[in-house]
């Protein structure tokens, strides 16, 4: 049995109370959908700034009734201490994924995503800690490790920012740290390299490469793919996501406490190969879809050209062991993009 395996069962055994920020995002609602599915008390916060209700419906539509009890949704903003505040009561774990994603959205207006990613960040640690909540999860980002060249990614080992985005990631881990030495907050940060999934959305200037891809192949348009195609990711399937949250939320060991962790595969795969394997997943689901040949374009401002991470300090520390490769992920995930398509 997994230690994730035994997480969920003693989860189930003994329930208790989550905030999950970013509830109506991409990541946070799969993190609603299976935390109610383990029977826990659920408080969302969401503000739609980029999340979707038809992602809450999604998360609990599926659940039975005692459960869809057990989920309460505060529309709200973490730019506001006072809704911080309200949210974290009487939660023992909080996952904190809202923010402001996207390296380019973050260029076009800085200040915005400060003001999401920093303010409010700030914002929720202060109301868990005033709270007294166990653990303080946050969604922490690959891009922290910015023009540093070491390949596979290490926790300890960073560069400078490349990008306002990966700055604002970066206080967030700053701060996180300080609160733990200064208030004996107990948070874990969890570096995401390239999530993807159900639910990721696809459209909007900012969108993730795998959602757009999915959705311009399946409607024969043609892909662009920025520079030479051998920029590369490691791409993490969500499942693998919700897994390293909650056994980051419940871990007890003193030595895991107030670190930042790795959470991908240690899969790279550039865009080339991304290219090719998506086409033929999509192809697997739509017999007879004709994917046009890419476009080659400029580089990407801000993007790191290689990333790969190093998943050794999650296993060891957390017991991590992600349930799917890059391949199967794909595969998953591509049944839900023909779906979104056909509709
Ligand atoms: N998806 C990835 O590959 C990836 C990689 C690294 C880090 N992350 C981080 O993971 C987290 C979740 O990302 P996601 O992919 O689910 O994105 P998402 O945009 O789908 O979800 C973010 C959610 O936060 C909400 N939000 C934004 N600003 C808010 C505010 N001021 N108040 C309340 N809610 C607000 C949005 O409405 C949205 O529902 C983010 O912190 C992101 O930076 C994601």
């Amino acid at each position: 049995m997994s230690t994730y395996d035994t997480l969920r069962a003693e989860l189930q055994a003994a329930p208790r109370a989550w905030l999950v920020t970013g509830a109506a995002g991409f990541i946070g609602s799969h993190l609603v959908e299976t935390l109610l599915s383990l029977n826990q008390t659920v408080v969302g916060l969401d503000n739609f700034a980029t999340g979707h209700r038809h992602n809450l419906v999604a998360a609990t539509a599926g659940q039975t009734a005692e459960r869809q009890a057990r989920f309460r949704f505060i529309e709200g903003d973490i730019r506001d201490a006072a809704t911080c505040r309200s949210a974290c009561e009487g939660v023992q774990h909080v996952l904190h994924q809202a923010a402001l994603g996207s390296v380019p959205r973050s260029l076009a207006d800085p200040l915005t995503t400060n003001a999401a990613n920093i303010d409010g960040f700030l914002n929720m640690l202060v109301a868990a800690r005033d709270a007294g909540v166990q653990r303080f999860v946050y969604a922490a980002s690959s891009s922290t490790y910015g023009d540093h060249p070491g390949l596979p990614k290490v926790e300890d080992r960073i560069g400078k920012p490349l990008s306002p985005y990966a700055v604002t990631k970066y206080v967030n881990e700053l701060y996180a740290e300080v609160f733990g030495r200064c208030y004996g907050t107990a948070s874990i940060g969890l570096r995401y390299f390239n999530v993807f999934g159900p639910r990721q959305d696809p459209n909007g200037a900012y969108a993730a490469v795998i959602p757009k891809w999915a959705a311009q192949m399946l409607r024969g348009e043609a892909i662009r793919i920025n520079g030479d195609g051998e920029t590369s990711r490691d791409f993490c399937y969500i499942a693998n996501t919700v897994q390293a949250n909650l056994l980051a939320a419940t871990v007890t060991t003193p030595e895991a406490l107030n670190q930042v962790y790795n959470v991908a595969v240690g899969d790279q795969t550039s865009l080339n190969q991304l290219y090719t394997e998506l086409a033929a997943a999509l192809g697997a689901q739509r017999p007879g879809l004709q994917v046009a040949p890419a476009v080659y374009g400029d580089f990407r401002a801000g993007d790191v050209r290689h990333s790969r991470a190093d998943i050794g300090k999650a296993q060891t520390l957390l017991g991590y062991a992600p349930t799917h490769r890059f391949g199967q992920g794909l595969q998953a995930a591509a049944s839900w993009y023909a779906a979104q398509s056909a509709t």
